[in-house]
């Protein structure tokens, strides 16, 4: 006997009994209402401060709730397809791109005067097997990067105002196998099939296919897990893009994903010293005539502690340290958060033991961390 919960909501499943085995079902959670908590949305409480806010959210979901669109409606100027341009959907075959999607959410962000981020157009995990079973040369992957970058940046061009080029493409040797290591440095880059066939000036390539297709769409090159400035995938990242810039590489800003688990900054000290670190970051990366933009912000907590008042206002103090590095820098033109309510949140498939990591419940309540957001906005 085998017990499977289909439903986020454990009250919402059931069992039912059929011809003598105990099979699993469950009935779809109703869809709360959402119910705005404040007359002011976060959007227009961040354009008077001139900084656009967003969130991640997943078409399908969209199609099926429309709390979810009264959510998003009601507190962002800018939206984010979590997965429909990555190039295992986009681009499945050789030959075939799958536009139905994101035309789809153009459309729609076009109605209701959303701006759409494109995420992403050079990224390892979510290749198609294509790509990543096919036995390439350094050209014939080039041709591939190449067309795959101008078919869909052009398809879009004056409609995807910003794209996530590269994602993910530096590493630590300390924390990730593999990681390419250049004589002399600390930090290295991912062995991505792109990296590994093609050479490091892949991320060049894919920035100069970019501007070719859209010279307006602002390109960004995208990662997680380099907020401490000292640190080996930070200083690599920050060299990378140092020399990029020099070289006159079109490259308009990078994005730092910011996907926290409070556990790991639990103490008010650790996020003060915390908030100071990536401060500097910014900094860095701002006197290189850069853009910063938070573009994955989520803020996780063991499951066990989703309802505790101390994880929960530690998790608001994350979200508006967050905000306010973005606010206090030269050039933080906007904030991005990965999901909006943990109804959605790919935060208790990926991370194993973790939940609640947004600024709504799944039942579209706010919390704490909304308040916090909608305060810091509002400070002096
Ligand atoms: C995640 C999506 O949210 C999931 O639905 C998918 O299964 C895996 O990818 N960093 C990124 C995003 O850059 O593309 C990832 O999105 C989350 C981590």
């Amino acid at each position: 006997m085998s017990v499977f919960l289909c439903c986020r909501t454990p009250a919402f499943a059931f069992l039912f009994v059929a011809a003598g085995h105990v099979a699993a079902g469950c009935v779809p959670d109703p869809i709360p209402p959402f119910e705005p908590p404040s007359d002011t949305g976060l959007k227009s409480l961040a354009r008077a401060r001139g900084l656009t806010i967003g969130s991640q959210f997943n078409p399908a979901d969209l199609a099926a709730d429309s709390s979810l669109e009264g959510l998003l409606l009601h507190e962002v100027d800018l939206v984010i397809p979590g997965n429909d341009f990555k190039m295992r959907l986009i681009h499945p075959q050789k030959d075939t791109f799958h536009f139905d999607t994101t035309d789809g959410v153009l459309d729609w962000a076009e109605e209701h005067d959303l701006e759409v981020h494109g995420h992403t157009l050079m990224w390892d995990k979510s290749l198609p097997a294509w790509v990543e079973d096919g036995s390439w040369t350094r050209e014939q992957l080039i041709e591939v990067l190449e067309n795959h970058i101008s078919t869909v940046v052009g398809r879009y061009r004056g409609r995807v105002a910003a794209w996530d080029v590269v994602n993910e493409a530096f590493c630590d040797p300390a924390v990730e196998r593999d990681c390419i290591v250049e004589s002399g440095e600390s930090g290295g880059m991912d062995p991505s099939i792109w990296r590994t066939v093609i050479g490091p000036d892949a991320i060049e390539l894919a920035l100069r296919a970019a501007r070719a297709a859209d010279p307006d769409a602002k390109l960004y090159i995208n990662d997680n897990g380099y907020e401490l400035p000292d640190t080996a995938k930070a200083l690599k990242l920050y060299s990378y893009v140092e020399d990029l810039v020099a070289r006159g590489v079109p490259l308009d800003g990078v994005g730092i994903q910011m996907h926290w688990a409070l556990d790991e900054i639990l103490s008010a000290s650790q996020r003060a010293e915390g908030k100071q670190a990536v401060a500097t970051l910014f900094q860095k990366l701002n006197d290189l005539g850069l853009e910063v933009r938070i573009t994955e912000l989520d803020v996780r907590l063991p499951q066990d502690r989703c309802a505790s008042e101390d994880f929960l206002a530690g998790q608001a103090d994350a979200f508006a340290l967050a905000l306010e590095v973005c606010l206090e820098a030269a050039s933080c033109p906007s904030f991005n958060m990965w999901g909006l309510t943990d109804r959605y949140s790919w935060i208790p498939d990926a991370k194993p033991g973790y939940d609640c990591a947004t600024p709504f419940d799944e039942e579209y309540v706010a919390k704490p961390a909304y308040f916090a957001l909608s305060d810091t906005l509002q400070a002096e």
